[in-house]
């Protein structure tokens, strides 16, 4: 269970905070939505759970563990939006293994497994790949060091629909074994899977109800 109390960002650099006290619970095998305009604060909150940046204050933990940056970048895993633009090497195998030469061939055909990818030649190139398996790769960049939560930055943005639709049953079936928390300006197709949601305005967090707000969409 992921636990945020109170967490305040503010950088000295800026006027005022980016994030304003931020309250979010978040159980295992569960969806959480965070929808806010741009600029609301949605990549800085992904940031700092996954311990790229430090909050200024406040709590963070993982059913009684306090974490630090360092326990979230164990922790979490966080898949930026268009992550096809950092894939880096020239084959399946070699993003996957990028950083772990270690793991072994089995669970990188696992990881490939769990998104679909699984008949995949491990040799083919990245950028060889369509727009929706480019999607899947990165997340199994992510699964392939077992966090134990997803963090995910606009998954669907720029797909085409029907390409959207596979991503969003996708991460439907990933919550059997992560809890995911998905950040959105366009939470339209998303409410649908999720199992908690916020709005995010300015920093400031306010939980709604994803089936209301899927009610007042359609
Ligand atoms: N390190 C920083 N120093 C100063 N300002 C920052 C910093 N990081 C983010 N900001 C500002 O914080 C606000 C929130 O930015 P953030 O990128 O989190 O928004 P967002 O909701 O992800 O927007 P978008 O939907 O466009 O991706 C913006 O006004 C941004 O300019
Ligand atoms: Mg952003």
């Amino acid at each position: 269970m992921l636990y945020i109390q109170n967490l305040v960002y503010h950088p000295p650099a800026t006027h005022t905070a980016i994030l304003k006290g931020i309250n979010l619970e978040l159980a295992p095998q569960e969806l959480g939505l965070v929808i806010g305009p741009s600029g609301s604060g949605k990549s800085t909150l992904l940031e700092i759970l996954s311990g790229l940046a430090e909050a200024t204050s406040g709590e963070l933990r993982w059913r009684q563990q306090v974490l630090t940056p360092d326990h979230l970048q164990q922790l979490g895993g966080l898949v930026f939006q268009f992550p096809e633009r950092h894939f880096c090497t020239g084959t399946l195998l070699e993003e996957l293994k990028l950083g772990h030469p270690e793991l072994s061939n089995e669970r990188v055909q696992e990881a490939l497994n769990e998104v679909g990818l699984g008949h995949l030649d491990l040799k083919t190139a990245p950028q060889a790949l369509s727009g929706g398996q480019q999607r899947r790769l990165a997340l199994a960049v992510q699964l392939i060091r077992q966090p134990h939560l997803l963090l995910l930055d606009e998954p669907t943005a720029g797909l085409d629909w029907s390409v959207r639709r596979q991503v969003i049953a996708l991460l439907q079936r990933l919550k059997a074994h992560w809890t995911l928390l998905v950040v959105t300006h366009d939470a339209s197709d998303l409410l649908a899977i999720a199992d908690r949601c916020w709005t995010l305005h300015q920093g400031e967090l306010r939980t709604v109800d994803p089936q209301t707000l899927a009610a007042k969409a359609h």
